[in-house]
């Protein structure tokens, strides 16, 4: 089997390394790929954004499987494109990806489907909007949310009327995000820690990954700006084998039949991002791909064919039993670059991924890294995921900041309590779960 794998950050690396050690795959291309890609496979350039290209590439490689890392691909209708050629693709249609690209056709979708979430309302109007965020219906902290993909910023917790109303005004009348703020969703705020269920499915089956919490924070102690993700472990310790029992039975089930009953069934990743409330969990949002960093930790986790149940999630023959979780323990680190999330710094030569990955347990994945004149250097704001396997958290920990101490580039940042929650945060009320 040849596969395919678009994008060009961590989780890609990651999707290569894992795809490739599966025995019937006999090769792996990545577009446009990155520096870490390129030492074990071939790398080709391509504009994602062109689903005609992206065609055009896997027919000329024969891929016999695409793999799509980002959302940006899918809500241009890569999927729909592959569909009515014939080709196998992992990801959902256009329609599908609203589930990720529009919350408020999410936060529609699970009203209609009884799915648990926050109680909210859907405003396109800015009076309308500041009305909801008056604190009558919610309270406070209330939630602002741009209905569109907003590079991860789109999401405002309010705790007071005026930070809430500042919020709906930057969205619709300064369109901060663009066109992504032209409606808003309005929301309670729920409280409980926050875990991410992977899950694939064929838009009938559906086969559960693995569990991880990631750390969306730039400091420690959870403050500062909000990131893409400055690391993530895996599996979650919240999440008992009947917890995810539930979340499959009471989320991610109507998700997947919800998505076919309305004519737009559903194949591909489900990243479901919960809260675990004091009334049980609650889902935050959806994604339509996997996440990243924490594709760096479940990905490793996985066992068996994971490429062949891929390929039968893309052609409908999704059946459970063909991949298993390992009972080993991940914490992957993100070393990101100075003024990561603002502005990052970027062109700073890259020391000691060799040592690195000479730890034992770690697993190296490049992000933001390009190779200029033989030389490595950083070229985005999430650099690399320093990723740490053992039998215990403690572990995992240990060995990815073991490595991640090794490596060295001029402005280098990264969280020291990456993992800590999982080995303290056990907090919840389990008698409700
Ligand atoms: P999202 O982009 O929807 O994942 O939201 C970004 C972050 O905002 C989430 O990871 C949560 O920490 C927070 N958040 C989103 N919705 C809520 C909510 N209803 N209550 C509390 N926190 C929320
Ligand atoms: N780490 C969050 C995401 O991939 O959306």
């Amino acid at each position: 089997m040849k596969v395919l794998v678009l994008g060009s950050g961590g989780r890609e690396h990651a999707l290569t390394w894992r795809l490739s050690r599966d025995p019937e795959v006999t090769g792996v291309v990545a577009a446009p790929g990155n520096p870490g890609i390129a030492r074990a496979h071939r790398c080709l350039p391509l504009d994602l954004n062109t689903p005609a290209d992206v065609l055009g590439l896997a027919e000329r490689e024969r891929a016999d499987l695409t793999v799509v890392g980002p959302e940006a691909p899918l809500e241009r209708g890569v999927a729909d494109l592959f569909r009515a050629a014939g080709r196998a693709i992992v990801g959902p249609s256009r329609e599908g990806a609203a589930l990720e690209c529009s919350k408020a056709y999410a936060k529609a979708f699970m009203q209609r489907h009884d799915i648990p979430t926050a109680r909210f309302v859907i405003c396109d109007r800015v009076d309308d909007a500041l009305r909801a965020v008056g604190g009558r219906e919610f309270g406070f902290p209330v939630v602002v949310k741009a209905d569109g993909l907003a590079g991860g910023k789109g999401v405002t917790v309010a705790t007071d009327r005026a930070e809430a109303e500042a919020a709906v005004r930057a969205a619709m009348l300064d369109r901060q995000f663009g066109s992504a703020g032209a409606s808003l969703v309005i929301e309670e705020c729920l409280t409980g820690p926050e875990v991410s269920v992977f899950v694939l499915t064929d838009g009938r089956e559906i086969v559960p990954l693995s569990t991880a919490q990631d750390h969306k924070r730039i400091w420690d102690g959870d403050r500062g700006p909000n990131t893409g993700g400055m690391g993530a472990f895996a599996p979650s310790p919240l999440m008992a084998p009947q917890m995810i029992a539930d979340v499959i039975q009471r989320i991610a089930r109507p998700v997947v039949d919800g998505m076919r009953a309305d004519g737009r069934p559903y194949q591909g990743f489900l990243y479901i991002s919960l809260m675990l409330t004091p009334h049980g969990p609650k889902v935050i949002e959806f994604n339509v791909r996997f996440g990243d960093p924490e594709a760096q930790v479940v990905l490793p986790l996985v066992e068996g064919r994971l490429a062949q149940t891929l390929l039968d999630s893309a052609t409908g023959r999704l059946t459970a039993g063909q991949v298993s979780e390992s009972t080993d323990r991940l914490a992957g680190v993100v070393l990101a670059a100075r003024n990561y999330p603002a502005q990052p710094e970027t062109g700073h030569e890259i020391h000691g991924l060799d040592q690195a990955e000479a730890v034992p347990g770690v697993l190296v994945f490049h992000a933001g890294t390009r190779e200029t004149n033989g030389r490595l250097v950083t070229a985005g704001g999430r650099v690399l995921t320093v990723v740490g396997r053992a039998p215990t958290y403690e572990g995992a920990i240990a060995a990815a900041y073991d490595a991640a101490s090794k490596i060295e580039f001029e402005g280098m940042q990264y969280r020291k309590d990456i993992g800590q929650k999982a080995t303290n945060d056990l907090s919840i009320d389990r008698s409700i779960y």
